[in-house]
Parts: C-alpha cells; structure tokens; sequence
C-alpha cells in the first residue's frame, strides 16, 4: 500500500472511499464530517437521528454517494466519547476502517486526520498514527498459503484541510512508515515457524539487514561463545542440533560519543520446547514465538538506522533453541557464565535468562549504558499482566521513567514491577551462586532478579513481553499472530536519549 498526503477537502477527492469521523455523543456532524454530509443532503445526521450511526469506538459504517460526491463511497468511523480520546485510538480507527473496506474489495481510499481538528490532536502524530495504524492493521502472514491472496488496498491518500500542515504531516507519515515497517519486520520473524527461522537463518536475515539499513553486523559462532566462556548460553544451546549464534548489530550515530551507548539485547529462543523440562502441548504450541525480544531489537535496529537519530546503539540477540537432545542440560548442571557467576540448573525451561545473562555480561564488556533486554520471559508475568501491559523491571527511576512514556506515544503498555531486594532470597542456591527457577510466586520478579545478577550497576530496563507478545485474534490494528511488542518503544527510547 502506498501512503501520500494531499492538502483540501477531502468532499472533492475522487477515490473508492472516503473516511470521515465522528465522537459519539458530541451531536450533528461538524468539519469535513458535516461538508461531506449536507453533499449527501443530510444522510449522516439521519443516520445518527435514526442511532444507526453512534460514534461508537471503531463503529464502520459504508454508505454509497451515488454520484452526489466524486468518491463512490463515504465512511463514517466511531473515535468513541471524546473526553479520554488519545493518539492510539487514531491506529485503531483507521486500521479498522481499512480491513472493513479492504474486504470490499476496494483499492483507492482517502482519509482525514481523525482527531486534528475537533479532537485536538497536532497533524503530524495523527498523520504518523494513521500511517502506523494502516501498516499495522492490513499486516497479514500469508507467505505460506498457496491460496490466491484477496485484492489489497493500493492507496491511502491523507487529506489534510489545510495546505499550512502539509510538512508536518509528511513529517509524520515519514517516520509511521518507519515504525511500522520495522514492527511488521518483528512481526514477520515472530511469526516464521522454528523450522524456518533457526537461529543460522536468522543471523543471516540480519546480515541482509545491515547490509539494507547500513548497520554493523557480527555473528559469533559457538567456538567464539566458548572462548568468551559464555557457559550460560551454551549449556541451552547443547541440547539441540542446531548451532547456536548470537547476533551484533551495531549502528554509529555519534562518532563523537556525546550521547549514551544503548545497548539493546533481546532474548533469541527459536523454539522453546522447555528442555527436559518438556512444556506440555497446550504451552508448547507458540513458542515458535520465544524470539519476539530478539525480533524486536533487531527490528528497532533498523528503523533507528531509517530515521539517522544522532547516538550509538547497538542490539545482542542470543540465538538458539531449547531442546531436550541427548546433549541436553540436565536438572541439578551447574552453569559457568560470562561473568564467572555459578547458577544452578533447577528447570531447563527457565533458559530465557540463562541466555540473556551472557548476552548482558557481552554487553557490559562492549561498554554499553543504558541497557534494556525485551524477552518473553515468564508466564508468570503474563499472568500478572495479562495481554495488554507487559512488566518493567529495572534499577533506574529515571531509564524506568522514560521507558514507560516511549511506550505510551507508541501504543505499548508497559507497567512498572517492584524489584524489592527481599525478592532475592528466593533464587539463592546451597550449591553455586544462584539457581535459575524461584519458584511460582512471583516468578516474573525473581526472574528479573536474576537478571539483575548480571548488569551490575549499569542502568537497566528489563521488559518481560511474554504476554503481551501475541494477539489471539485481530484486534484493532493487532491482527492475530506476533504483535511486535516492544519495537516502537524502543525507537522511541532511542529519540528520547538522543534529544537530550
Ligand atoms: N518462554 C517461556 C515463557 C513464556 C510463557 C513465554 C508463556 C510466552 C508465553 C519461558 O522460557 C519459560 O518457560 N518460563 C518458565 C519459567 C519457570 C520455569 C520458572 C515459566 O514461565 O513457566
Ligand atoms: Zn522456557
Ligand atoms: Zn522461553
């Protein structure tokens, strides 16, 4: 689909359909709203007479012009009340108006910046919203099916009303494109089946990447690992036949080196099939997708590269497997990690933070700060949470602070958890320095826990998206399948250290 902006009334934009808006309760139509309604001699306000029309949240309703105006058709789409009215519901609008008009078939369809006027909202985020909304909401993962795919939506036109707002709302629609794109790319890995997606294959992907967005990419190998002793890393990768990789991409933005070093390391599991710890079969069936952390910062990597922001990042995804093979960790292994902590093997399915210890020891030694791991790492938290907010854990108010509100501008729900250090008890071990499972309460604490063994006093976020990592059915412009949680977070946490 291809985004452009145009300046006028969007009563004379010739196209399959137009999208104009409404907030429910607030009355007869105003704006482009009511021009586009006396054109259809008061259609709408009948509509809404006849409550047929409410305004209600993502309510889509098609109606004919019949010649009356040069598009075919008017749609009028719900934004809800208009008091709590916010950006995100802009994505969610416009996502579902498209999927609804894409299922007719139709291919041109213009749009007004729902929310600009009467809403209050500044033209370049709602043109930003709108293009990440569109991108978002129309994503499918249909490379497998050999069906005839359905014809697609060729065009959104942007109608801005005044010419004044065209270079901000080109602005806006700029950078949307790059943050969706980048999350449809997270959404792509995620949603790559294990047998495809194997961590050789993904670091292969992400050398075609580098090569795209001009990052730095260095892949080392097992025998690399083992000389840098990353103990923790090997011992999950041991018991599957597939070869561990763990993945750098590096992006320089600030050669002077004015601005922080991010460092971005995403947990990398290909497939989770628990380990000798076997999952059962109703936990096993997605985990396909215990690589969305990795797929996030690799997918960030690529748009901080896109939008040529002013500082250094650089993104570790430790990539492998975790299967119950011949070779595979057995419960009571001690592990050696980077670092020279010891860790007691308690469950072979806690491996997300076995690998990510080592990958946040590598971090540490490339100088890296601040630092923040993205990882489906507990159910635990996924039950805490449930599927809209993922946890924040971390030693930093201010890095905590700041992740929380790149999230809000991006439509990603994070919630701040309590590290409190009594916590820590639980992961102690009789035999080595800590054991890798506390148990099922509070499981998603501990776990950040033991991930705080191996930062040290560097600032840190931990995100926890297990989640929050999946939709289990279209929702708004979620579609079923791997949401990319995370990704437009992180971007917007790099914007936000680079303004500074
Ligand atoms: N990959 C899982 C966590 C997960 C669960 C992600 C559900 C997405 C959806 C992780 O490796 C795991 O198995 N964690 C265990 C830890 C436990 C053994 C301490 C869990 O949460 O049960
Ligand atoms: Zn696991
Ligand atoms: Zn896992």
């Amino acid at each position: 689909m291809e985004i452009n902006v145009q300046a006028g009334d969007i009563s004379g934009v010739r196209a399959d359909a137009i999208i104009v808006s409404l907030f429910e309760g607030a009355g007869p139509p105003s704006g482009a709203t009511k021009v586009v309604d006396d054109a259809l001699d008061g259609l709408i306000t009948r509509l809404i007479q006849a409550r047929e029309i409410t305004g209600e949240l993502y309510q889509v309703t098609v109606l004919h012009t019949f010649g009356r105006l040069p598009a075919d058709r008017v749609t009028v789409v719900g934004l809800g009340k208009q008091e709590g009215f916010v950006l995100d519901r802009v994505r969610g609008v416009i996502a579902e108006a498209l999927r609804a008009l894409q299922k007719m078939g139709l291919q041109r369809v213009a749009s007004v910046l729902h929310g600009a006027g009467q809403g209050g909202l500044h033209p370049e985020a709602v043109a930003q919203a709108l293009a990440e909304g569109a991108l978002l909401g129309l994503y499918a993962f249909d490379k497998y099916s050999t069906k005839k795919p359905e014809p697609q939506i060729q065009e959104l036109s942007l109608v801005a009303f005044d010419p004044a707002v065209l270079e901000p709302v080109s602005r806006g629609l700029s950078r949307g494109k790059v943050m969706a794109q980048a999350t449809n790319l997270a959404r792509d890995l995620i949603n790559e089946p294990a047998n495809y997606l194997t961590p050789s294959e993904w670091a292969r992907q992400a050398e075609r990447l580098a090569q795209a967005d001009g990052l730095e990419c260095q892949v080392l190998d097992q025998e690399q690992m083992h000389e840098m002793g990353m103990g923790a890393l090997l011992g999950v990768a041991q018991g599957s036949a597939q070869p561990p990789k763990l993945i750098v991409l590096r992006y320089r933005g600030d050669e002077r080196g004015r601005k922080p070093a991010l460092g971005l390391v995403g947990k990398g599991i290909t497939f989770d099939s628990g380990g000798l710890s076997l999952k059962p079969r109703e936990a096993m069936d997605a985990m396909k997708g215990d690589m969305a952390g990795g797929a996030a910062v690799m997918a960030a990597m690529g748009a901080i590269a896109q939008l040529q922001l002013p500082l250094n990042v650089t993104a570790i995804v430790p990539a492998t497997e975790n299967m119950p093979g011949g070779r595979a960790l057995k419960l009571g292994d001690i592990l050696r990690a980077m670092s020279g902590k010891t860790i007691e093997i308690l469950s072979t399915d806690a491996e997300g933070r076995l690998v990510l210890a080592d990958a946040l020891c590598y971090a540490r030694k490339l100088g890296l700060s601040p630092l923040v791991d993205v990882a489906t790492l507990t159910g635990a938290c996924s039950i805490a949470l449930g599927p809209v907010y993922a946890g924040a854990f971390g030693n930093n108010q201010e890095l905590i602070d700041r992740l929380l509100k790149a999230g809000e501008e991006a439509g990603e729900h994070f919630w701040a958890m309590p590290m409190h250090p009594d916590y820590k008890e639980l992961i102690k071990s009789d035999v080595a320095d800590m054991k890798n499972v506390g148990g099922r309460a509070g499981g998603a604490i501990t776990a950040a826990h033991f991930l705080a063994n191996f930062v040290d006093d560097t600032p840190w976020v931990h995100l926890d998206i297990a989640g929050s990592s999946f939709s289990d059915k279209d929702k708004t412009y979620n579609p079923k399948g791997g949401r990319g949680m995370a990704v437009r977070t992180l971007i917007n946490l790099a914007r936000s250290l680079a303004d500074d």
